[in-house]
């Protein structure tokens, strides 16, 4: 007999899940006005609202946080990072920072100004806030194939050169500090971006001077499908895959709380000296010294373990296969989503589940709180919310894809947990399709507004 696939970690600590009954739930969601972000951790049961600083630690993670060295500057928990990170990564220079968002200002704070137009495959909502708080414009280049959820195709996370192409030139050389690409890419479902892809945007963006950025978030993940999905790669270690994908690129910024494995981290890394002692200066202003930015030394020491941790292939393939798990059951069960299924979660189209709710009564967060209420899974709204007005007409801005995504935390939940997942969103399917009606706004934020928006049930 073949053996099947287990997980190549067991567990070591565990913690509580709280159970409270369907009518409870009902009332809570209602008193936090249908906010998900507002509902205590101890009403969920099944939390999949982020993969972000979710996941659980390693033994030799946690070793980490005991050898931690808390010196103000030049801790040796700051070495063991740049050393993971020069070692995995090839970049010369590392600035730490508590999260990516602190990476994002920092490194915007230090490139970006007014009426700059930052091109890239569908930026996440913080990078597209830290572009637009500065005045500049983001603008989406994905190919049009992410934003079918039906359709098939292994990269849905690329670029669309002859889009890039088309806005260098509307736009000019001079207006755009850099090409962004994220990846995995977030946004459209956690899509990964192929290395030809990858190569093509290099070769476009070289030929009209101007550098490539990344945002590595889920980088090992986007490695993994590079290797499994890109037949030239197949033989390669993710390490290799890893070190070919930065080649070329400027400068790279990570929230770590995602394949850096730690609860808590981000940081910058580039090869260009000066533009390092700028990034200090914004380091210093707002996170802290340059060794350490934010970070504890046992965050810093947790996470230089970590990262070589996230490239394992084991590691890499056991995860992948568990978001994949999930995906084919609610296939199984005819729930629509992002086909093929991306790196860390599950989107749900919530055009197709509620075909009823006009995208004006936000019908993924309507989704969001039917699966809350059913079972007590948290997912999170990107659609309508999400994308928050228009920063300059003010207007609602409807995205292509109306989704809600079930994040899954690594090392965190079993496969029964899938299967329970699966069951709440199998019971609401139903109801959803009948549902004719959704949520409004009763108050908002002008900027990333999903956070704290109140909303009434219409
Ligand atoms: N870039 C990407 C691609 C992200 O997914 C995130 C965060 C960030 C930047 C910002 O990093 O949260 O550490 O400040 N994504 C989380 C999520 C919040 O739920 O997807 P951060």
């Amino acid at each position: 007999m073949r053996l099947p696939h287990i997980p190549p970690y067991k567990t070591k600590v565990v913690e509580p899940v709280y159970f409270k009954t369907k009518e409870e739930r009902a009332n809570k969601i209602t008193e936090v006005n249908y906010n998900l972000f507002n509902l205590h951790s101890d009403w969920v049961v099944v939390d999949l609202m982020t993969d972000s600083g979710t996941g659980a630690m390693s033994e030799q993670q946690w070793s980490e946080i005991i050898l931690g060295d808390e010196s103000y500057a030049g801790s040796e928990s700051y070495f063991k990072l740049i050393r993971s990170v020069k070692d995995i990564m090839g970049f010369e220079y590392v600035a730490p920072t508590h999260q990516g968002r602190a990476a994002e200002n920092i490194l915007f704070s230090a490139v970006v100004k007014e009426g700059d137009v930052v091109p890239g495959n569908a930026h996440f909502d913080t990078t597209k806030g830290h572009i637009e708080f500065r005045k500049a414009k983001a603008i989406d280049c994905t190919i049009k194939e992410a934003f079918d959820t039906s359709l098939d195709h292994p990269f849905k996370g690329n670029i669309d050169l002859d889009k890039l192409e088309s806005v260098i030139k509307e736009y000019g050389r001079e207006r755009i500090p850099f090409i962004n690409i994220t990846v995995t890419c977030n946004t459209v479902g956690g899509q990964p971006v192929s290395m030809q892809n990858i190569k093509e945007v290099m070769t476009l963006a070289r030929k009209h001077y101007i550098p490539v950025y990344m945002d590595i978030a889920r980088y090992a993940e986007n490695a993994y499908f590079i290797k499994t999905r890109e037949t030239a790669y197949a033989d390669k270690s993710i390490r290799e895959i890893v070190k070919e994908m930065f080649d070329g690129v400027s400068v790279v910024w990570m929230s770590a709380k995602k394949d850096g494995l730690v609860n808590i981290g981000g940081f910058i890394a580039l090869h260009d000296a000066s533009l390092y002692e700028r990034l200090g200066q914004f380091t210093i202003i707002y996170e802290g010294f340059i060794t350490y930015g934010g970070m504890s030394g046992r965050a810093m020491g947790a996470l230089a373990e970590g990262l070589k941790e996230g490239i394992e292939f084991d590691y890499l393939d056991d995860r992948i296969k568990q978001v994949a798990y999930l995906g084919q059951k609610l296939k199984d069960y005819g729930i629509p989503i992002q086909d093929p299924v991306g790196g860390h979660a599950l989107y749900i189209d919530a055009k197709r589940m509620l075909p009823n709710v006009p995208q004006s009564q936000f019908p993924a967060q309507l989704l969001g709180v039917e699966a809350y209420i059913e079972g007590g899974v948290r997912g999170v709204e990107i659609g309508t919310l999400l994308a928050d007005k228009d920063p300059v007409t003010g207007e609602e801005r409807f995205p292509e894809m109306e989704l809600l995504r079930l994040a899954i935390p690594r090392r965190v939940y079993s496969r029964s947990h899938m299967d329970y997942v699966a069951a709440t969103m199998a019971n609401i399917k139903d109801k959803c399709k009948s549902l004719s009606s959704g949520l409004s706004i009763v108050k908002q934020a002008d900027i990333l507004r999903h956070f704290t928006v109140e909303l009434a049930m219409i």
